[in-house]
């Protein structure tokens, strides 16, 4: 069997077609959508964390807004943004680009006049003569230009649903709580309805410093924040996409590999990916599915793993507690005591502290089922990662004086 293109869309938000769950954070969001479309102003923040679904949520929600409510809907993404002046270019540019080829579109870009320029097929780039000035001034005066905006829109769309996506540098900045706060207030007391929906996403920390930098945060954004799928979303979403590639998944293989995402979104991809190219003849059995649990952790302890665990683990004692923690094989759960017995008294000094910083770091959780002072991995496939580094170190360290030299 010959493979061309994989359904499984691992590290990028997931097209409409495999989206699963999440049936109330939508109904929540549209009931939103539902209240701008009346002329009202609602703020929502969708919280989550890392790789949990945030954005694909809100494409979906997007998606609806534009198909049944008649909103002109924008996602920006801000991910590297720290300045407000960029942030606002950036708003604009995504409005005037994702209006092309609109009956509106004149109305909106003649806004802008001359800073308007067409990058061909590319679309559109917003660029301006004295940059920070005219951004500040666009920064301070953000509820007259989207009211401008509205009104050239009006009779087209009910309103504007603007999602800004991963804010998560923007957050530490105390300028952004506040003109969060300031843009707010301004729609609140304008006379005239401002129908938009401002639709904020980050984690959940992130969050937590915005309403440290200004306590009315917490106040004026409903929060809708998500967590892991449930099984049976898992499920569906294996049968949807693996349907959709012609492969035939036996009930075994399936259980491996749902209890294996333990409902991560992001892993729900990188485990059927995996799966998808090594299968070989179109029916993925146990240990098809067992071998791409292997693949795929290794592939999230690289994009991961590496770069948000291990290399924020500076202290050596912490290294060789998590190494003996793994050694042992996989377990369920994770007993303080028993791991104590394994460890040098060096080691055994700062087991709290090795606890705390692995808590910190998303990589263990307390063990809702075990008896106090019991622990298990966030995730099994981390686990399994871990495994694997700690076979691997062996591997190299037993070969290493036959084989000094010749690499890994
Ligand atoms: N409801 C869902 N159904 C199926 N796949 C999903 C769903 N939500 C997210 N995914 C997939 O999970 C991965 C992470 O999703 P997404 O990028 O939306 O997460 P995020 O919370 O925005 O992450 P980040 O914090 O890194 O921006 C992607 O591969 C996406 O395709
Ligand atoms: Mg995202």
């Amino acid at each position: 069997m010959v493979k061309e293109s994989s359904p499984f869309t691992p590290g990028v938000p997931v097209p409409i077609d495999f989206f699963v769950g999440r049936r109330t954070e939508i109904e929540r969001l549209v009931q939103s959508v539902r209240e701008v479309g009346g002329g009202k102003q609602r703020n929502v923040f969708l919280a989550g964390e890392r790789g949990i679904g945030k954005s694909s949520l809100a494409r979906v929600v997007r998606f609806l807004a534009r198909r049944d409510h008649d909103l002109l809907c924008v996602q920006v993404l801000l991910g590297g943004v720290a300045d407000l002046g960029e942030m606002v270019r950036r708003i604009l540019e995504r409005l005037v680009n994702d209006s092309r080829g609109q009956v509106w579109y004149d109305k909106v870009a003649e806004l802008f006049g001359k800073r308007v320029r067409e990058v061909g097929v590319l679309g559109v780039t917003l660029s301006f003569e004295s940059p920070s000035e005219e951004l500040e001034d666009l920064v301070r005066s953000f509820v007259p230009a989207l009211r401008r905006i509205l009104e050239r829109i009006r009779g087209q769309k009910k309103g504007l649903l603007l999602a800004l996506d991963d804010v998560n540098g923007l957050a530490e900045k105390p300028a952004f709580a506040n003109w969060l706060k300031s843009v707010i207030d301004e729609i609140a007391l304008s006379e005239e309805p401002v129908p938009f929906l401002l639709l904020l996403i980050a984690t959940e920390e992130r969050r937590e410093e915005l309403i440290q930098h200004n306590p009315s945060i917490a106040r004026v954004f409903d929060v809708v924040d998500i967590h892991t799928l449930s099984a049976e979303e898992s499920e569906d979403f294996f049968r949807r996409a693996f349907d959709r590639a012609r492969l035939k998944v036996e009930p075994d293989a399936q259980r491996v590999l749902v209890q294996a995402a333990g409902g991560f979104p992001a892993l729900l991809h990188e485990l059927g990916d995996a799966v998808y190219w090594l299968d070989k003849d179109g029916v993925v059995t146990e240990s098809d599915a067992y071998a791409g649990v292997l693949e795929a952790a290794d592939r999230i302890g690289r994009k991961y793993v590496q770069p948000r665990v291990i290399r924020e683990i500076h202290s050596r004692r912490h290294r060789a507690i998590l190494h003996k923690l793994v050694a042992g094989g996989l377990a369920t759960s994770i007993r303080r005591r028993d791991l104590a017995t394994r460890l040098s008294a060096e080691e055994n000094r700062v087991l709290d502290n090795f606890f705390g910083r692995m808590r910190k770091l998303g990589v263990l959780i307390p063990d809702p089922d075990g008896e106090p002072g019991s622990y298990r991995f966030a995730n099994q496939l981390l686990e399994i990662y871990l495994w694997m580094e700690g076979q691997r170190a062996r591997a190299v360290r037993a070969e290493a004086p036959s084989a000094a030299g010749k690499g890994k």
